[in-house]
């Protein structure tokens, strides 16, 4: 197939939200990561998105609009909830998903079957006006083949999805640079499934408790059920085994420069690029996390390459946005964590 390429343009958004009614797939912009996106109410346009990303089909998917009036207008949800309608009023439009009882409206290939459906208002410009020109909300996974690191550049896009789509439209680069925080508001408590810019401490601050689900920060066993079915795959991966490394930057420095440099690449902070023998990629300043959210899956696809085997990486501490940062690289790294201290 061939793919368009198209920018911010009005008569390019034009022919974005053309295809999209027609049932066709485009690659967009979102302030988060780049979202593979089709019309929430339309399931054949929807597993359309499955395939182009060879993803399972049990795991849901977010449905995107351009405002909370969409909600009702479409029917997306059954009821919503007052402490939902609290954290819609504080962080939307933004980087924060919100899972409630379905509607009738929704198809269940965007639902995978489930009686929730979980929704999210993006504040990228883009990706707003071609909800706006197509009169669709967007159901829409992050445009990535399924497995790989989430794209948050056109050209990551451009390097999974082209020929498998009818176009990607250009938004520059994404400003947050990891997926949106998704939230839960069917248990009793409501629970963070995924961290991510939106911390547990900012939705506490407006609705009281909330927990944080178990398979945030720990593996989840084969067998277990999970809250979210995207917990249960292996994710962000490049070729190569990702190490990380718990400890100070000296101890880091002197741990990957006693290793044979042949096949290594590093991922590490700006400062410590030049004291490092094996390859690096630099991802922002140490003391920079929102930075380094920024970079964290650039630097991830940078490292998959078929001369490198092994890559080390700092450990974050999951604390703050940090956990956001703790959660997609410790999946990347399959749980393996080194302490160097
Ligand atoms: O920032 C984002 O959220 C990006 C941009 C494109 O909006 N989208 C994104 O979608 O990251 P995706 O499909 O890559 O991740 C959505 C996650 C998956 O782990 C999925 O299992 C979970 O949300 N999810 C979706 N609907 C759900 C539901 N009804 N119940 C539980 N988990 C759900
Ligand atoms: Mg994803």
């Amino acid at each position: 197939m061939e793919t368009l390429l198209l920018d911010g343009k009005t008569e390019d958004l034009e022919k974005a939200a053309q295809i999209i009614k027609d049932g066709g797939v485009v690659g967009v912009p979102t302030e988060t990561v780049y979202g593979l996106a089709a019309d929430a109410l339309n399931g054949a346009a929807v597993k359309r998105i499955f395939e182009a990303k060879g993803r399972p089909a049990d795991n849901p998917l977010i449905v995107h609009i351009k405002n909370i009036d969409d909600i009702d207008r479409y029917s997306l949800v059954s009821e919503i909830p007052d402490k939902a309608k609290a954290l819609m009023k504080k962080f939307w439009p933004g980087p924060l998903t919100i899972i409630m009882k379905k509607g009738e409206n929704v198809p269940d290939e965007v639902t995978a079957g489930l009686s929730t459906v979980a929704v999210r208002f993006p504040s990228h410009e883009t990706v707003r006006r071609i909800m706006e020109l197509s009169d669709r909300p967007l159901a829409a996974p992050s445009a990535n083949i399924s497995g790989r690191p989430s794209p948050t550049a056109f050209s990551h896009v451009v390097n999974d999805m082209y020929g498998k789509i009818e176009a990607i439209v250009d938004g520059g680069d994404c400003s947050v640079g990891v997926e949106s925080t998704v939230i839960t508001m069917v248990t009793d408590v409501p629970r963070i499934l995924r961290p991510g810019y939106i911390t547990p401490e900012d939705i506490s601050s407006v609705i009281g408790d909330v927990e944080v689900d178990k398979a945030v920060l720990n593996q989840i066993e084969s067998n277990e059920k999970v809250a979210s079915p995207g917990m249960k795959y292996k994710h962000y991966s490049p070729r190569a085994k990702v190490i990380l490394l718990r400890g100070e930057s000296e101890k880091f420095i002197d741990y990957v420069n006693s290793k044979d440099i042949r096949n290594l690449a590093v991922i590490c902070y700006d400062e410590e690029a030049d004291r490092i023998d094996a390859a690096t990629v630099t991802e922002g300043r140490e003391n920079d996390l929102e930075e380094q959210m920024r970079r964290v899956f650039d630097a991830l696809r940078k490292v998959d390459r078929d001369d490198i085997d092994v890559v080390y990486a700092h450990c974050p501490k999951a604390q703050g946005i940090g956990m956001a940062l703790y959660n997609r690289l410790i999946r990347a790294a399959g749980f393996e964590v080194i302490d160097i201290e």
